[in-house]
This record gives C-alpha cells, sequence and structure tokens, in this order.
C-alpha cells in the first residue's frame, strides 16, 4: 500500500505513522524529518531549508520532491510506504503521480486529518520530541516515562524551533492556502479521519480505512 498522511501541524501525522508503519509494515517517509535531520547536520541542502521552516513557510517544492524520489527507491520501501506531510502543493502532488506512474505504481489512499485549528495550539505547546527518532510524546496526552526522557533510548527530549505561537500560525496559513487544494486533487482517494478524537480512537479510524 501507497498511503498519504495529510492535515495541519499538531493534527497527529508523525504520531500514527509509526502505528501504521508497526501495524501493516510499510516504510515511513517524513519530509519534515529529513528536512530536520539535513539542517541538523548543516549539509548545503539543510542550510537552504532552514530558513523556510523556522519562519514556518514551505521548503521549495523541487528540495522536497528530490528526497522523496530518492527516499521510495529504496528496497525496505518496496511493500509500500506512508507519506507524512508531502505532498503539500499541488506540483508536488503532480510531480508524485508522475514518478509513480513511472514505475506502473500509484497512491492508494489518502488519510484527511480533520482537526479544528483551535485544539492545534496545545497539541503543538505541549509536544516534546526525540530528534534521532522523530518520536514525539506530550505533556498532557502522551507524556514520557521520565518528564523530558525519551522511553526507548533515555536520550533528553527537545522542543521543536517552529513550535511556537508565531510560527505556528505561518504553519496554519501554508497548509490552508497551499496544502488543502491537495486533499481535492485526491478526492476520490480520500477518507477523512476525526483527527480531534484520542490517539488510540484516531488508530482504530485508520484501521478501519485500511482494511477496505
Ligand atoms: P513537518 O515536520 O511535517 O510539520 P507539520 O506538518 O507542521 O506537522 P507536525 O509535525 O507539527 O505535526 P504532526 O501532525 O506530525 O503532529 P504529531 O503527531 O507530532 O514540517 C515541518 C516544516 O518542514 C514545514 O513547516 C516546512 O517548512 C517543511 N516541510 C516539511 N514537508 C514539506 C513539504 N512537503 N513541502 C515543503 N516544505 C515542507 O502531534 C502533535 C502533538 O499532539 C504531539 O505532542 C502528540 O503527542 C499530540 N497528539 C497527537 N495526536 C493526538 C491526539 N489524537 N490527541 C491528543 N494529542 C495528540
Ligand atoms: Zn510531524
Amino acid at each position: 500500500k501507497r498511503i498519504i498522511l495529510i492535515g495541519p501541524p499538531g493534527c497527529g501525522k508523525g504520531t500514527q505513522s509509526p502505528r501504521i508503519k508497526y501495524d501493516h509494515c510499510l516504510c515511513h517517509l517524513a519530509t519534515g524529518d529529513m528536512l530536520r535531520a539535513a539542517v541538523a547536520a548543516k549539509t548545503p541542502l539543510g542550510m537552504e531549508a532552514k530558513k523556510a521552516m523556522d519562519s514556518g513557510g514551505l521548503v521549495s517544492d523541487e528540495i522536497v520532491v528530490g528526497l522523496i524520489e530518492e527516499a521510495t527507491k529504496s528496497p525496505e520501501c518496496s511493500k509500500g510506504f506512508i507519506l507524512d506531510g508531502f505532498p503539500r502543493t499541488l506540483v508536488q502532488a503532480q510531480k508524485l503521480d508522475e514518478m509513480l506512474a513511472k514505475r506502473a505504481q500509484s497512491i492508494d489512499k489518502v488519510l484527511d486529518f480533520q482537526v479544528p485549528d483551535r485544539m492545534l495550539v496545545d497539541r503543538i505547546a505541549g509536544r516534546w520530541v526525540h530528534p534521532a527518532s522523530g518520536r514525539s510524546y506530550h505533556e498532557k496526552t502522551a507524556p514520557p516515562k521520565v518528564p523530558g526522557v525519551d522511553d526507548i533510548t533515555g536520550e533528553p527530549l527537545i522542543k521543536r524551533k517552529d513550535d511556537n505561537v508565531e510560527t505556528l500560525k505561518a504553519r496554519l496559513s501554508a497548509f490552508h492556502e497551499q496544502t488543502a487544494p491537495v486533499i481535492q486533487y485526491y478526492a476520490k482517494k480520500v477518507i477523512q479521519l476525526q483527527a480531534q478524537k484520542s490517539a488510540d480512537e484516531v488508530s482504530k479510524q485508520i484501521n478501519a480505512a485500511l482494511a477496505k
């Protein structure tokens, strides 16, 4: 299966991806995680992406399409993949479809994580992440066993640089203006999720959708 997770910042894409990966044996490709790794490693691509990410805007289509084109070629992804945070513009969606068509592949389902904007402020403000794995926690709804420490590695958790109210506003505008049209583009493949519900409830909705 090849599936796309689409939704505003903090809607739960990064929380549900590892669960879907585990349940359905798919690889997890998150452009945000790939870009943050490039920024941390100070690669030329990371240097170029940093400004847009820090301000809450979108990185160029060329950069993210290149990342996904490479990543989807890996043998690990031959059984299928979860795209988390990609495509985010109509151009990215068209390029993705062209790329898959050349490989006689296509997207099976698009999961549309619907959460009212007002609920996203708390989700973002309470988030703590383990940068190396991309795992995320929440102070209230999904706390780590020991505060500030990753459950699995014992390494410290951090706040994402773009997780502040000001940058969140810009990320939300980018979502409504540039990414919402992508949901229309895939209209026939879209499954709407009530993603304001608890993480376990959302997982149930996803498993029901993917069983069809
Ligand atoms: P990216 O990393 O993709 O960020 P985002 O889309 O803003 O999404 P988030 O990672 O903030 O949210 P999420 O949906 O993963 O939420 P999570 O599960 O962690 O992108 C970052 C930047 O990179 C972009 O701004 C852009 O600059 C650039 N970029 C990336 N991809 C790009 C592309 N394709 N094109 C151009 N630029 C690109 O959950 C959030 C919190 O809520 C957590 O604390 C979690 O524990 C909690 N939570 C999750 N689910 C629930 C629930 N059901 N109930 C209660 N709490 C929950
Ligand atoms: Zn995420």
